[in-house]
């Protein structure tokens, strides 16, 4: 049953460390890594701009959803499920939305893990200047080299998953938000620090033409599932980070405001990025359809060649390291906290357990890039790349489809309307008419006309 008691838990101190956890989930590899890199993939503004529109109409709408439904069921994602199920005497075919959730979680942190652990990894290898004046083609040798050796990428993603876990054994309380009150403050410090550094430098306006300059005879279908996969990527939706968080929010806390907080820090630090990312790339006559090596190659060289760039490329790698952290952390959390309801065990029994599972599974991922790389899960897919198709663009975007539906027609509508408690009637069904059809339908289009091209 949806009850009013505290999650067993814990609960946020109150609506700010919400909104700081939450920004700490949303804002990762995502944004810095890997928004960029697709950008470049696949053509600049038209892309950008279906992304924001994705954001508006999709990713706004399900987030809601999705605060509000743990926020109801006051437990893991898994088992707040059951008790929405239960109280709305809806089918059972719902609970997928927690199961499904959890799987992509640990598909999800596997590969996330091993990036993670690149950006570790340069942290040192900026700080003791080992793209101090280089020239570009060692800067790429140093990326391939680290892809190339399979025992590196394991220390540091081992490293990562220590770091991760060890914060989420404390608690929610003790461990989650007390990491991230200090986590998020110092993470925008850097972040304004790196851009005022890279304001000065670069090739600005050829990177704002690229990003807001849409032209769509470029996008394909691919492209727009894509970017849609990638807004709930972005904002952790779609797997349960989102509602574990919610479940922990106090019940007063406005969920919509609290909610276009999160969204708009989340986009912002993604567009920043890419005008801090682009103008580089541009100025040193660099392609933006790099791919992943985008942030790890073309990056590193230009700190190399700026003064300071020793010690400001250092910073960068430890913002993003940070990033990733506070965004990892919410992905274990949900498993954690179901093991913790199912077999009743300790926390650090449940998380340590979890985490080892997702370690395990993080070895294909780094394989992917050497001694596995001729292996293909999907077609032309190696295993790394599988993991983040499949959870990005197929997992998440169903996640959402689900949420999205089961609260605009398994819910009840008067309980949606009460846990939402918005205090304009107008704009809450406003929102209710968005997710009921306009969000599902759009994922359903994207999803049709993306996926089985893709398929056949
Ligand atoms: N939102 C994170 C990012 O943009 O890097 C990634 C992520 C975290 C996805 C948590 C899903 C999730 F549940
Ligand atoms: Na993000």
């Amino acid at each position: 049953m949806a009850n009013n008691n505290e999650s067993i838990h814990g609960s946020w101190r109150n609506r700010w460390t919400f909104i700081l956890a939450a920004t700490g989930s949303a804002v990762g590899l995502g944004n810095i890594w890997k928004f960029p890199y697709i950008t470049g993939e696949y053509g600049g503004g038209a892309f950008v701009l279906v992304y924001l529109m994705c954001i508006a109409l999709v990713g706004i709408p399900v987030m809601m959803a999705e605060v509000a439904m743990g926020r109801r069921g006051r437990q893991s994602p898994i088992n707040s499920m059951k008790a929405l199920v239960s109280e709305a005497k809806a089918g059972p075919g719902w609970k997928l939305i927690g199961w499904m959730g959890a799987l992509a979680g640990f598909l999800i942190l596997s590969f996330y893990s091993v990036v993670a652990g690149w950006s570790l990894s340069y942290v040192l290898k900026m700080a003791t200047g080992v793209f101090t004046e280089v020239d570009q083609t060692v800067a790429g040798d140093q990326f391939n080299g680290l892809l190339a050796d399979p025992s590196m990428l394991m220390v540091w993603h081992t490293i990562f998953m220590i770091l991760t876990v060890g914060v989420v054994i404390r608690g929610v309380n003790k461990g989650i938000e007390s990491t991230i009150t200090v986590l998020m403050p110092l993470l925008f410090v850097l972040l304004v620090i790196l851009i005022g550094y890279g304001a000065s430098k670069g090739d600005i306006m050829s990177a704002v033409d690229f990003m807001f300059a849409a032209d769509f005879s470029k996008l394909s279908m691919e492209a727009v599932l894509v970017a849609l996969g990638h807004s709930f990527f972005t904002l952790s939706l779609g797997m349960g980070a989102i509602m574990a968080y919610g479940s922990y929010m106090p019940r007063n806390a406005s969920i919509a405001s609290t909610v276009f907080t999160v969204a708009g820090l989340d986009t912002l630090v993604a567009l920043l990025a890419g005008l801090a990312i682009f103008p580089i790339v541009f100025a040193n006559g660099l392609e933006p359809s790099a791919g992943p090596g985008l942030m790890f190659v073309t990056l590193p060289f230009t700190f190399g060649q700026m003064p300071g760039g020793q010690f400001f490329g250092a910073l960068f790698f430890i913002l993003v390291a940070f990033a990733a952290w506070s965004s990892a952390i919410s992905l274990i959390e949900p498993a954690t906290a179901w093991a913790v309801e199912r077999f009743k065990v300790s926390r650090a029994k449940a998380c340590t357990l979890i985490g080892v599972i997702i370690w395990a599974l993080g070895i294909g991922s780094v394989l992917s890039f050497n001694d596995w790389s001729e292996f293909h899960l999907l077609p032309g897919k190696t295993i790394f790349d599988t993991f983040d198709f499949m959870t990005a663009n197929v997992m998440l975007p169903l996640g959402g489809l689900l949420i999205a539906l089961f609260v605009g027609f398994g819910m009840k509508y008067h309980h949606a309307y009460n846990e939402m408690n918005m205090k304009n009637a107008g704009l809450f069904n406003l929102w209710y008419i968005v997710l009921r059809f306009v969000t599902p339908v759009a994922i359903a289009i994207v999803f049709i006309n993306g996926l089985l091209p893709e398929c056949s």
